[in-house]
């Protein structure tokens, strides 16, 4: 069997359409996208796509009948595999749907709907058990920044999060950096500060699996990318990638932030 991890890493673009979009709309959404995709550009990149749940099947139907590259991602999934517990949706779930991508931990959900890192670990847990990659989120907030308490925060979050996972597991995650004072602001990290901190992050996930770990797993960032500034993100040495909101939902602008190069 191939051992995915001695594969050459391919850079990740993860479109979270947040609250947004009817299922029709995601269909619409996906065929847009994937048309203005080539297969030269799946050869650089693995994008995903992660509309509501409300969408995922109409999705999923599109993207297996059609063939698509685009994969399919879901922005949040509980930790239990199944019970009482009104308004949830499970890994096995999500999984059985071709999901193959989770955002856990997303600040969104730390910030409205009680996440810590306890249960971000949990979700991580459960997403990795039904064989999908988790997209880890981290970030610190403007006050922790003006503070200069980015580095705790990022650390404990990344350590909190990822406690109790084999780190031979590690490599196939992503973790995407977004610091929350960047999401849906339109102001967007420097790349500079961004790359900062992706590297911090590598170093941690490299203490955490060894060096192979460290150079394999996918470290994105997220907060206000778009078509302008993806480029000079992306030539930052320790970002391999976007977790991309606003930006995500116009299929033109997401696939010229996906073909970042051009
Ligand atoms: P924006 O790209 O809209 O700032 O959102 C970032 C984000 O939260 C992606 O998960």
């Amino acid at each position: 069997m191939v051992d995915k991890r001695k594969l050459p890493k391919k850079n990740l673009m993860v479109g979270n359409w947040k609250m947004n979009a009817n299922h029709l709309e995601a269909i619409q959404m996906t065929q847009k996208l994937s048309f203005r995709l080539s297969e030269d550009d799946y050869d650089r990149i693995d994008v995903v796509v992660c509309p509501p749940f409300t969408a995922l099947r109409s999705v999923q139907i599109l993207i297996e009948t059609d063939r698509l590259d685009v994969q399919l991602g879901a922005q949040n999934a509980h930790w239990e595999e199944k019970g009482a517990f009104t308004g949830e949706v499970s890994a096995p779930m999500l999984a059985k749907l071709g999901v193959r991508y989770v955002i856990c931990g997303h600040s969104e959900r730390r910030q409205y709907f009680g996440e810590t890192d306890a249960t971000v670990n949990r979700r991580v847990k459960a997403v990795l058990a039904a064989a999908m990659t988790p997209v880890v989120c981290v970030g610190e907030t403007l006050e922790q920044r003006e503070a200069e308490e980015t580095e705790a925060i990022v650390v404990g979050q990344l350590k909190g999060g990822l406690s109790g996972v084999d780190p031979s597991e590690l490599a196939g995650f992503a973790i995407a950096y977004e610091p929350v004072w960047a999401i849906g602001t339109g102001r967007n990290a420097s790349a500079d500060d961004a790359g900062a901190v992706c590297q911090l992050i590598r170093e941690t996930i490299t203490n955490l699996g060894g060096d192979e770990t460290g150079a394999q797993i996918r470290i994105l960032y997220g907060g206000s990318v778009n078509a302008g500034n993806i480029k000079g993100l992306m030539a930052k040495r320790h970002i391999d990638g976007a977790l991309v909101g606003g930006a995500s939902l116009d299929p033109d602008t997401f696939a010229a932030v996906c073909r970042y190069w051009g």
